[in-house]
């Protein structure tokens, strides 16, 4: 019998999975190739490699989207073969600590891992926000007031911590994503412009400015909507600055409406603590900066924010005071 053990954040743009037994992070595109409906082709980064370039018979999506399960056989398919390619020994018999996402249901990731074949012995479930608290270093069980913000591809999630547990959260549906479709149609709107949407990430990840963009271009590759052929152009990061505008405004809107809501002694908890900006999209350039200035609360961020969820759910299955910060579903008892 082995133990395995994994912790597991299903996101919409990336899967992230902690190995326990090795203490190490498996990180893939979570992003399914189906062929005529026929089973899986490819999986994760290989099949984020095919994405907007496969023919009509191949299907590339993602089994998650806007933070739900959009394919709980696709997921579990992913899961399973990513598990099975990367562990030694039989998975039959594992545990499994899954984030679990604000306004989801509990049972929906419990049921997910249970009925997979992959016959797990226990599915444990963590808060997100708290898991995401923990990966930060942050002392979730004694921190009074704690504000995060994690924003991801398709969601961003707001949540105020005390003691172990959630104040107040809230999910809404912008993030990384949204903030790439934006670029992609300004592009066309101004330039009759067709890029693709991996094209619009790596000009956000480059050229993406919160504030004060600083002076720099690259050359996309997209096609001509006059002429309808394939072209290369130039843009600069004063044009993305003023076409990501109006997402990031959404996202300072969010963050802002839940502290209005936040009760006052937390709120001065929050002051004193700063905000804790996470998630990949937290990498888009100064946008600490441009929470600083919306909410005039110092804002930190961390080194590798798309893993702290992740990090965070290797705390609870690794020290043994968080272990209490994981439970199961109601129609659950183990032990
Ligand atoms: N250097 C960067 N600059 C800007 N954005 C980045 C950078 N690196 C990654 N991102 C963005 O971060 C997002 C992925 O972050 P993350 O892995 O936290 O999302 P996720 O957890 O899969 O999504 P969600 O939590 O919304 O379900 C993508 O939108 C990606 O484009
Ligand atoms: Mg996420």
């Amino acid at each position: 019998m082995n133990n395995h053990s994994f912790g597991c954040d299903f996101g919409s743009y990336h899967l992230k999975i902690y190995h326990r037994d090795v203490d190490a992070y498996l990180i893939q595109h979570n992003m399914v190739a189906v062929q005529d409906k026929k089973g899986l082709l490819a999986f994760g980064d290989e099949a984020y490699a095919m994405y907007e370039k496969a023919p009509s018979n191949i299907q590339v999506t993602s089994p998650m989207s806007y933070g739900n399960l959009a394919s709980i056989s696709n997921m579990q398919a992913f899961l399973r073969n990513l598990l099975e390619k990367n562990i030694k020994g039989q998975l039959k018999g594992a545990e499994y600590f899954v984030a679990l996402p604000t306004e989801m249901q509990e049972r929906i990731f419990t049921t997910l891992i249970q009925d997979s074949n992959m016959k797990p012995k226990n599915v444990y479930l963590v808060d997100k926000p708290v898991a995401a608290g923990l990966g930060l270093g942050i002392n979730v069980k004694e921190a009074q007031g704690v504000m995060l913000v994690d924003i991801g591809a398709e969601t961003t999630e707001i949540s105020v911590l005390s003691l172990g547990g959630i104040v107040i959260s809230r999910l809404i549906q912008n993030g990384g994503r949204s903030i790439d479709d934006a670029i992609q149609s300004a592009i066309r709107k101004e330039y009759n412009f067709f890029i693709g949407s991996k094209t619009a990430e790596t000009i956000k990840k480059e050229l993406a400015y919160a504030v004060e963009p600083e002076q720099d271009t690259m050359q996309i590759c997209g096609r001509n909507m006059v002429i309808g052929l394939p072209q290369m152009m130039e843009i600069t990061s004063e044009f993305v600055y003023e076409a990501i505008k109006e997402q990031l405004g959404i996202i300072m809107d969010a963050v802002k409406t839940i502290l209005e809501r936040t009760p006052p002694e937390l709120g001065v908890d929050i002051i004193r603590n700063g905000i804790y900006l996470t998630g990949g999209s937290a990498k888009i350039h100064k946008l600490d900066q441009l929470l600083e200035q919306k909410s005039g609360i110092k804002v930190s961020v961390d080194d590798e924010p798309e893993l702290s969820v992740a990090r965070g759910l290797a705390r609870v299955m690794g020290e043994r005071e968080f272990r209490s910060l994981a439970f199961v579903t109601k129609e659950q008892k183990y032990e």
